[in-house]
Parts: C-alpha cells; structure tokens; sequence
C-alpha cells in the first residue's frame, strides 16, 4: 500500500505534484496561504472544478486556485490500480469503473467529445471490438442462486433467466398473484422497478408520460420538455398526502402489494436491493425520468452504443482499457500545467469564518466572506470561495462547530443526515489463463451468488489481454470476482470489505481502500480471505460444470486486489421530513446563504452512485453560482434543464440568489 502512494507520487511529481507539496510545508513556516478559490478534494469533482475554471472557461487566475488533497493519490472513489504484481499495465477499477454514454451526457461529452479520450463497450472484455458498433453485448444475469437453488439462464447466447413459467425449483412460496401482480399481463413478474416504472407506474406522474418518454419515434427536445413536466409534478407530487421526498420505495412497494417473500426476491437475485427500499421516492424517480429523456439525444457518429462505455486507448491488440482514473490524471495534468497550485498530504479538519479581527477585511475583487481552512499538517488557507469535495462520512469529520454545518439551517442539516451512506466492495482475481473464457465460454454477463463467499461476479468486467482477441487461449488478466453494495445477507456482502480489508478506509486513519493478496505470500489475514475466495468461485460455478464442457477445479489465481470503500461508496437519499419544498441539490450546491461554500461531490447529487453526480454539482457551483459560462461542448438543453434548473422541471422554485 504504502508502495503504491509513493508510486502514485512519483507520478505526479511528473506533473508538478510533489513541488507543490513542498510548498505547502514552505507555507505552515511563513503563515496563512492566500487562495480566492479553494478546493478541498481531489475526487473527480474537485479535479473537475479546477480544470473548469483554470484550463476550460479560463475565468479564474491559475494560481488563485489551490487544490488540496488529503491523501497521497488523486482520483478518491476513482482508483486505478496499474501495479497489480505479476499483471503491470493491467488497469484494474477497484472503485469507480464505467459512465453511460446517454444517461450520464456531462461525464460522456466531458471525456469523448473535449478530452478527445477514446471509449469502447464496458461488456466487452477484450477492448476489441470496433467503435462504431450499433449495440454493445448484452449484460445479462446468466445465472443466480439464492437460498440454495440456481436459476440459469441460456448460457451459450449467454441470455438471461427469465421466470416466464414457475417451477418449484423456485425457492420463493407465492400466490398467482404475488408471482404476477394483480392486474399486469401474466408473462412478467413483478418486480420493484415495474411498482415504480413502466406504464403501470403507481405514480400517476410517470404512468401518463411513460408513453411519451419512451416513445422510439420522438425528439429529445420533446422528451426533455416531457422529462421537465414530469419532474415538476413529481416535485409537488404526494402519496396519501405525503411528499415523494418523505415517502421511502418500500413503503410504496408494500402498498402496492409486494410482499416481504417477493422482496426478498428481489434481494435474492439482483443487485443493491434493501438499500435502494430506503430510498425515497423522489429520488429514486428524478433519475430514472432524465435518463429516459436523455436516451434520445444524438450521440457522435464515432463511439460505441448507447451503453456503458470505458476509456481505452491503443490499437490492434495493444488496445485496453485505460481506467476510470486516466480522465482525473488528465485534468488534473492540465490544470497543473495551467498554474493551479495542487497539493497531497492535506486533510481539511476545519473549516471557520474570518473577519476583521483576523486582519481578513472585505475585498473588493473578491465578493465573499473569507474562511479560513485548515488542514491537519497544520498548513491554514485563507479563501473567498470554497469547493468541498467530499462526501458525507468526510463531511461529518470537519465537525459540526465548522462551516458549513455551524451555520448550516436546520432544514440543510436533516437533509445531510437524511443521505444514507452505503458501503461497497470488489474484488479482482488474476489468472494466467482467462479460465471463464476458454472453459465457460462467458465473455459477458454476471453471476449472483447469495450463499457463496463472492457476490456478483462480472465476466466482462476486469483487465484482459488477449495476444489474439478472436482466440480466448491467448488472454490471461483479471475478472471481477465479487461486487457488492449494501449489505443485503450479512454473509456474502461484508466478507471481503468489512472483514478481510487491510485497514478500514476513514476520515481517521491515513488508510487505503486497496488491499493486494498475491498467492505466494499470504499473511494469515489474507489466507482467510484467499480460502473463502477460492471456496467461494468454486461453489458459485459448480453447478454450471454440469452444462458446460470444462469439468474444474477453477484453478487458484495468482493475485487478487480488492477495494473496500466500506463507509464511503455512494450515497442514496432516504426519506426525511423536510423543512422546506425546497430541492436537496439546491441546498447543497449552497448550504449557508452568506458564505461561498459548495459542496461538490457525488453525495450531494441526485444521481446517485455517479461520478456524473459529482461533475453536476460542480457545474451547478460554477454556473449557477459564480456564474462561469456553460461549457462548450455540452449540449445546451441538457445544461438549461439539469445545471441552471437544477432538474426541477418547468416549474423550477425561484432562482437561487447569486453572490
Ligand atoms: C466500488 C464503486 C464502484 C463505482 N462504480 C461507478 C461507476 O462505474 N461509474 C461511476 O460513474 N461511478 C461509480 N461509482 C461512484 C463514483 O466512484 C463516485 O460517484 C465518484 O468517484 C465520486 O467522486 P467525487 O469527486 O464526488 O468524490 P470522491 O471520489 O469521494 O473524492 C473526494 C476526495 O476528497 C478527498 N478528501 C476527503 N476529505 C478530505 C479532507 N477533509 N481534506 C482533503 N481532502 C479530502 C478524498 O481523499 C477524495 O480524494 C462507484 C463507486 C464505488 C465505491
Ligand atoms: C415510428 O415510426 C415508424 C415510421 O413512421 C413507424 O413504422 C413505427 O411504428 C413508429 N414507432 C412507434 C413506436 O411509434
Ligand atoms: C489459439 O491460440 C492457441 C494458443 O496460442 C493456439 O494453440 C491455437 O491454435 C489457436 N487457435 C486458433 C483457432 O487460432
Ligand atoms: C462441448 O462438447 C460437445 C460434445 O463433446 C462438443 O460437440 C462441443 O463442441 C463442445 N463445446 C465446446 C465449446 O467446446
């Protein structure tokens, strides 16, 4: 661990970096540093506002912009691991992995069509495939087992399970009604999107517009003007006299009919299920009704398929994926070059007014009270505007006698607790042969496991290279083992994260979320977590064995990384009772009236568990509130109804005051 800091370091010092962490010791012998804008964090959010400002808009000078970050690697939740032992060059997303081509149009128009960055089909293993492909292979479900038993589906197109008949292998007891809902047709089980979504939506807002939204022939232009109608009424919306905001998705659920045995369904054999019930339902829908507008924006000739996309770079069989944290290095190189002043090392532990007394009188140049931040290596800055780019649980640690929350409303304080923080994990295995591809023939796809030691293991997911993609025996690397968000059995879920981690990942300890077990030398700790991965791949596919040619045993890998962002992964919004009407992302784009405080970061967004989230908080601190022009390259209506509206709809509430 402590290897890789100085690995990430060293490659920053390319840029600069390791100059401007000296300066920051220079700083703490001479006194306060002097920032306009500060930035805490360099998260995707934090990078994202200094290259706004310093490289993209040019509006703020260079060297008025400092950035600093806590530890000693950029990127946060975005976590590139380029060392794996025995795999250089493997590129492995411990964090943050992928953005959507259509529902995610800043992040997609950010690193495709400005950063000029080359993507390919997240579902492609090899990077191979052409960029101009109509379709990107499907990413199905192939297999589950829960409570003992495995649904399959067609594992050689790799399509699906479905339940269109039930079977008792079906380890769930239902009533016809339970198995397809009282008034659908009887050919699709009902499940907590089909409460929520789809034309027999249980909210009136959304059943009277799915038509219009998913419409194949309409314009994006109408589907956005659907979109904003759509957002507006669920705004004021209300279920039995309760706002969407305060109302939670399992209360609807269970009005709607579900019962307990066909939610633990759906936790059975999908994907972050008991967490997203404690959503509230305005949160869950705000998302789900832009993306759909969204999906009819045009996208460049050149790229992949409306689908999950991932950097990539080279050509031929050289080509591979580059990592989620190649577009953060690239801002940030840029915004280094520009002049901006970026520093590791810096952990932000308080955040306070300064006045006259202080000797920080008004500035003319520069509208705002001064703050002054400091940082627990005992540097202090003093600024006129400050980004903080950090999520919850970091916060929380500032304290609650700092700014923001100090003089933060009662109303933007419950909507801070109001953000549950759901914890998260991966681990990546490596093999000298690609063993799922050969053996299984699964290029595509994932398993869910509920009983095994590993969770929702992803066959296109993790670094491959192949010396001939068309022939699988020439690929060895990486394959995403077990993913897992929230916690839904206390088996499967804490496993890897909570418990065989090599340090917890805290505003506390100077930790990372990296753990790296290499075979030949596992520490005990590692050999408890080795045993169960091993155990656990092994049982997961034994019943496929049966199905397909290969006969096992799955061999052991040779290393295996995992990322354990525990109390940090993502942020869902559940259902508090609020103190105004007024949008969450409003308040926290600016949580005290009188300071030019923004919180930036993917906890504060409403599209939660995406980077997206964090670039359009920032675009909003910046547009909306400092008034920088939007950017160029990003489509005018997308900017007009989800940046300078905040994606409240037509009839968005007053606009927020600008200092
Ligand atoms: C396992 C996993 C998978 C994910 N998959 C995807 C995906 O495929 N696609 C996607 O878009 N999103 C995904 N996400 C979400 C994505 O990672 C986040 O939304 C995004 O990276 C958040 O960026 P951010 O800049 O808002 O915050 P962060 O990445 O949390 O950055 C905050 C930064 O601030 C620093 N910091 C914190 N406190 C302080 C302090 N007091 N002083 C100084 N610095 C401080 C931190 O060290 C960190 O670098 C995933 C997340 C996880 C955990
Ligand atoms: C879209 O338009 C085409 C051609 O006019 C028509 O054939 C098709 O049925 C339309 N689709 C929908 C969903 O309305
Ligand atoms: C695939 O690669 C293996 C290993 O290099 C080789 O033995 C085999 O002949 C190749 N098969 C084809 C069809 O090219
Ligand atoms: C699996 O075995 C069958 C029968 O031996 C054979 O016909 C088929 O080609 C094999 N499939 C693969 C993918 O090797």
């Amino acid at each position: 661990m402590r290897a890789a800091h100085r690995a990430a370091v060293a490659a920053f010092a390319a840029v600069g970096v390791a100059a401007a962490v000296a300066a920051g010791s220079a700083a703490q012998r001479r006194g306060p540093l002097e920032c306009k804008v500060t930035i805490v964090g360099g998260g995707i959010g934090g990078a994202y506002t200094a290259w706004r400002l310093a490289v993209d808009a040019r509006v703020v000078r260079p060297a008025d912009i400092c950035l600093f970050e806590a530890s000693t690697r950029f990127g946060g939740r975005i976590f590139t691991v380029q060392d794996v032992p025995g795999y250089p060059g493997f590129a492995t997303d411990i964090g943050a992995y992928r953005f959507h081509r259509t529902e995610h149009p800043l992040i997609r128009s950010l690193v495709e069509d400005r950063l000029k960055m080359e993507t390919a089909c997240y579902t492609d293993p090899t990077a191979a495939l052409p960029m101009n492909v109509a379709e990107c292979p499907e990413d199905n479900k192939i297999w589950a087992t829960t409570r003992t038993k495995s649904f399959v589906g067609n594992l050689e197109t790799l399509g699906g399970w479905k339940l269109p008949a039930w079977t008792p292998a079906v380890p769930f007891q239902f009533t016809d009604a339970e198995k397809w809902g009282t008034t659908a047709a009887r050919t699709e089980r009902r499940t907590l999107p089909s409460v929520f979504a789809g034309p027999n939506s249980m909210l009136p807002e959304l059943s009277t517009r799915w038509a219009a939204l998913t419409d194949a022939n309409t314009t994006y232009e109408k589907a956005m003007a659907v979109a904003d109608e759509a957002l507006a009424a669920l705004a004021v919306g209300k279920y039995k006299g309760v706002p969407y905001a305060e109302v939670s998705v399992i209360q609807m659920a269970r009005d709607a009919g579900m019962s307990a045995e066909e939610l633990a369904m759906e936790v059975g054999t999908s994907f972050g299920g008991p967490q997203m019930f404690n959503m509230n339902v305005l949160g869950l829908t705000t998302e789900l009704v832009r993306s759909l507008a969204t999906h009819h924006m045009a996208l460049p000739a050149r790229g992949p398929a409306k689908a999950m996309a991932v950097p990539v770079a080279g050509v031929g069989a050289a080509r591979k994926r580059s990592g989620m944290a190649s577009i953060v290095t690239r801002m940030l190189k840029e915004a280094d070059t520009a002049g901006v002043r970026i520093y590791t090392g810096h952990r932000a532990i308080s955040v306070r007014r300064v006045g006259e007394c202080d000797g920080y009188g008004a500035d003319e140049a520069v509208p705002g009270k001064p703050l002054a931040v400091e940082f627990a290596n005992g540097a202090k800055v003093i600024t006129r505007r400050l980004f903080l780019n950090v999520g919850k649980t970091d916060l929380l640690a500032l304290g609650s006698a700092s700014e923001p929350i100090k003089s933060a409303s009662a109303d933007v304080r419950r909507r801070v607790e109001g953000q549950q923080v759901i914890g998260g994990s991966k681990m990546y295995c490596y093999w000298p042969k690609a063993w799922w591809l050969t053996d299984l023939g699964f290029s595509r796809g994932s398993g869910h496991g509920e009983q095994p030691a590993v969770h929702d293991t992803c066959y296109h997911d993790g670094p491959v290279q192949c010396t001939d993609p068309k022939n699988f025996t020439t690929c060895k690397g990486g394959l995403l083992v077990s993913y897992e968000f929230g916690d839904p059995t206390g088996v499967a879920s804490g496993l890897y994260a909570a418990n065989h981690a090599d340090a917890p990942y805290t505003p506390l300890s100077a930790t990372s979320a990296k753990t790296v077990m290499v075979k030949a030398s596992l520490s005990p700790r590692h050999s408890l977590a080795w045993k169960a991965i091993v155990d656990g791949i092994r049982a997961s596919h034994s019943g496929l064995y049966g199905r397909k040619n290969a006969t096992g045993p799955i061999p052991e890998p040779d290393v295996c990384v995992g990322g354990s962002w525990y109390d940090v992964s993502m942020h869902w919004p559940r259902p508090v009772p609020r103190l105004s009407a007024t949008l969450s992302t409003r308040l926290f784009s600016k949580p005290v009236p009188d300071l030019n405080i923004h919180l930036v970061n993917e906890a504060w967004g409403e599209t939660v568990g995406w980077a997206e989230g964090s670039l359009l908080m920032a675009e909003r601190a910046l547009g909306v509130h400092m008034r920088v022009a939007p950017p160029k390259w990003l489509d005018a209506l997308f900017y007009k109804a989800v940046i300078t509206n905040f994606n409240a709809g037509k009839a968005a509430p007053a606009p927020v005051a600008r200092i």
